[in-house]
């Protein structure tokens, strides 16, 4: 299975502070927005990354996280001309996912919660198919929304719908077999001029192939979309991580700890940090195993 990190995007909503950077690149508390999307995909043990940003941003991204080979990890990049939907992440990506599956996520999502990680390896596991999640919000018209029948079969699946059928919201991650590439070569531009993720998983619920699994409310699911919301995701992650010693979205912790890289490894990364308690933390990991 191999990853795309969607990082495009003009980030509008958040301007002022979106004018001269990317979104992804924004610090939630300690660490840039797309080190939470890219340590999900590392939980489910996805190692070759695409990541896709705008043809002003993808420097910044190759700055900030090189051929990945510091995490075990090969990454490559992409340019996406202009935002024309979530969809385009497979045709710019045709290449790189070549016969394989994939899993497409957000460089915006962030997500936590118990059980996550083998829900991840699960989910990477797909042969055939895709599968998406659900997750119970508030405000569900402003994303794409499932609608299940009592055995959470999926009924429905509607783009920021006037009246939605349910208030289970589509979280940015999203697993597909191989025939994603061709689907969304077909897919038609909607009202906004995009092509939708969400006729992807349209054809796919045509199809008979589309399986929904629901989040339960012990995960958290932060949208980051809004001045409030960064705001909100950043104490969320300082409170966790001043509560439990453990920080979340760490990516060279979860390399190491899936046997990606070696305690040197680790313990050097956090050595040439060791001015920030972000590094202090890296290299307490292996002076504890000591
Ligand atoms: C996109 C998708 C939507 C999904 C959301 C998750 O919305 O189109 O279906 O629920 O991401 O973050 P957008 O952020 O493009 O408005």
């Amino acid at each position: 299975m191999k990853g795309i990190v969607l990082a495009g995007g003009k980030g509008s909503r958040l301007y002022p502070i979106t004018v001269s950077t990317s979104k992804q690149l924004l610090p939630i508390y300690d660490k840039p927005l797309i080190y939470y999307p890219l340590s999900i995909l590392l939980l489910a043990r996805i190692k070759e990354i695409l990541i896709i940003s705008t043809p002003d941003d993808i420097d910044q991204y190759k700055k900030l996280l090189k051929d990945g080979s510091h995490l075990g990890i090969t990454i490559e990049y992409a340019v996406q001309e202009k935002p024309r939907g979530l969809a385009d992440a497979f045709i710019i990506g045709e290449k790189f996912i070549g016969k394989d599956n994939v899993c497409l996520i957000l460089g915006d999502n962030v997500f936590y919660g118990q059980y996550l990680s083998g829900t991840l390896k699960e989910a990477a596991n797909i042969q055939e198919g895709a599968l998406i999640f659900g997750y119970p919000v508030k405000n569900p018209k402003e994303f794409g929304v499932v609608q299940f029948d009592e055995k959470y079969n999926v009924i429905s699946i509607e783009e920021k719908p006037e009246k939605p059928k349910s208030e289970y919201a589509v979280p940015g991650i999203y697993f597909y077999d191989n025939d994603v590439v061709e689907i969304a070569k077909n897919v038609e531009p909607s009202a906004r001029g995009e092509i939708e993720i969400t006729a992807i998983n349209n054809e796919y619920l045509k199809r008979g192939k589309l399986s929904c699994l629901p989040l339960g409310r012990g995960m958290a699911w932060i949208d980051t979309g809004s001045p409030e919301g960064l705001l909100q995701a950043s104490n969320f992650v300082s409170t966790i991580q001043s509560m439990q010693g453990f920080y979340i979205s760490a990516i060279e912790e979860i390399a190491w700890r899936k046997g990606f890289i070696s305690d040197n490894q680790l313990y050097e990364i956090g050595y040439l940090l060791r001015q920030t308690e972000y590094g202090k933390y890296l290299m307490s990991l292996i002076e504890d195993k000591i």
